[in-house]
This record gives C-alpha cells, structure tokens and sequence, in this order.
C-alpha cells in the first residue's frame, strides 16, 4: 500500500524559462524559484527597505496581521525593488501568463511583509478576491510574487499554500493534509496565481520574516495599490518607461485611461495619454489608441 503524498509545490532553478513556469502554474497555482537573485542583492534591497519597514506600524486588523508590517510605495522608494518589478524572467511570465485576458499588463501591489515573533497566522485566501465575486473562474486577473529576503521556513512565517486549490469551486474549504508551507531560502521567489488559497504562516521564532510581495494584474482592473498616489507623476516621470507603463501611465487600450488637464490653456486636444504628464508621447507601437475593435452592433 503506498502512502499518501504530501502536499508540495515544484522548486524550479534560477535558470527555468518562461513555459516551464506557465506550466507549474496551471498545474500546481504556484511554484519557487530558488536561489533567483544573489545575497548581495538580498542585502542591498533589504538596505533599502528597511528604514521604511521601521516606521511603518503593525496592521489594524487580523487579516492584515497586528503584529506584521506592510510597507508600500516601492517603486519610488527604492531602486532595486524596481529591479526586482523588472526581473526578466518574472516580468515575461507575467505577461504571459495574463496575456490570454488583457492587451497590457499592470503592476498590482509593491509591498513588504515584516512578520514579526508571535505573529498569528492569516486566514487563507485568494488574492483575485479583491475584486469580489465578479470576475468569472475562467479570467486569471493576477500573477503574483513573493521575494524571500530572509529565509522562509516552518516557524518563521514561511506562506502556507493548498497546491491546485487555484482550480477548486470558490466554497470548497482545505483540509488540514491539503496545506503546506512554502520554505525557501533567502533569495528565492515564490510565484503564484490569484486563485490559489494561501495565507502568511505564525511566526514562532525568535525573528522576523521579510517577503517582498510584488504582484502584476490586467491592464482593464483598478490596482490593488493605487500606483499613481504610491508613485505620482513628478517620480514616475525620472524611471524607465516600461516601468512608468507598468505603474499605469499608459493607456490600457484605445478608450482606456486618458486624462483632460484642468489647469490646461485651450491646446490642440483636450483628451490625453497618460505619458502626457510625464512629459514624453506613447512609445510608437503600444499607445493602443486606434478604435480599430470597435464596431457598430
Ligand atoms: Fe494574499
């Protein structure tokens, strides 16, 4: 008689492609990359983070964890945690795994997780429940990512997750065997879909755990992080412009996101891409503004 198998979510190498990380994802809802950056960045981007993380008090409620703190606006605070938005094989995952639902990709969420000693464990969830009920099971509206930037392990709050709960009716609740947890060492990513069940482990050590939650949604949803407010346009006008189109200075398709300026003298239109406030035009080929899918019913 063979015993039953333990829960468990793959572990691919740094050097794993785009389709093999599709692949656990469908598969699984989640997979670790391990060892995805070096420890001299872990120790730099922890650099960065952590004068913010010390000024940040603990969350207001249970979910968010009221002995955890959650630091946010990333991208205009620190300089590798833009890096980390951009990591090549993340990013093209990212637009891979949503491309089948949205012309143009979003960063959702940029945010540190400081599970402090004694932290509870938080209910398990899906993430896609931002936005309620009302995206159908068949639209994958987010891929997401968690940094390790200390080690994740059984004690210190490493995630808890129910492997190919991302396929489940929305009512069906896990079972004790169904969960396990996500250890990983420190520089390691942990990928995952908004429609895994999944919730921060109880930390029971005697030290904090670090994750960098960065997480990527369809370019026709509102963000979970509101990234013109966390980075607005006197910031967001000195990055790259991918990633000023990943924050939402772009427009997500032809009648999606323009702007009037209310202080504006009469100019030539008084309709706008969002790029107008960065001080630059639509990069030739992704400006979306043709009305060339719209058609008389
Ligand atoms: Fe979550």
């Amino acid at each position: 008689m063979s015993l039953p198998s333990l829960p468990s979510l793959p572990s691919l190498p740094p050097e794993a492609d785009t389709p093999t990380v599709l692949d656990c994802l469908e598969a699984n809802g989640a997979a670790i990359i391990e060892n995805a950056i070096d420890p001299g960045t872990v120790r730099k981007l922890t650099g960065e983070v952590m004068p913010f993380i010390d000024r940040t008090p603990m969350g207001g409620d249970d979910f968010s964890g009221k002995l955890t703190q959650r630091t946010g606006a990333l991208v205009a605070r620190s300089a590798t945690c833009r890096d980390m938005v951009m990591h090549p094989l993340v990013l093209q995952a990212a637009r891979a795994f949503l491309a089948p639902f949205t012309e143009k990709i979003l960063l959702h969420l940029t945010q540190t997780i400081y599970i402090n000693p004694g932290s509870e464990r938080q209910t398990l969830h899906r993430d896609r429940l931002a936005w309620g009920t009302h995206i159908p099971s068949s639209i994958e509206p987010q891929f997401n990512t968690l940094w390790a930037l200390t080690d994740f392990t059984t004690d210190n709050g490493a995630t808890r997750f129910v492997p190919g709960s991302h396929k489940w009716d929305w009512e069906r609740r896990a079972a004790p065997d169904e969960i396990m947890q996500a250890q990983m060492p420190a520089g390691s990513v942990l990928i995952y879909t908004g429609s895994i069940l999944h919730g921060g482990g109880a930390n029971t050590s005697a030290t904090p755990r670090l994750g960098l939650n960065l997480t990527y949604t369809l370019g026709w949803l509102r963000q979970e992080e509101n990234q013109y407010l966390s980075c607005p346009p006197h910031i967001a006008k000195n990055l790259e412009p991918e990633m000023q189109e990943l924050l939402g200075y772009t427009q997500g398709n032809y009648a999606l996101g323009y702007y009037s300026d209310p202080e504006a003298a009469i100019s030539r239109s008084d309709i706008l891409p969002p790029e107008s406030a960065l001080g630059r035009k639509p990069r030739k080929g992704l400006a979306a503004l043709t009305p060339g899918n719209i058609t008389e019913p």
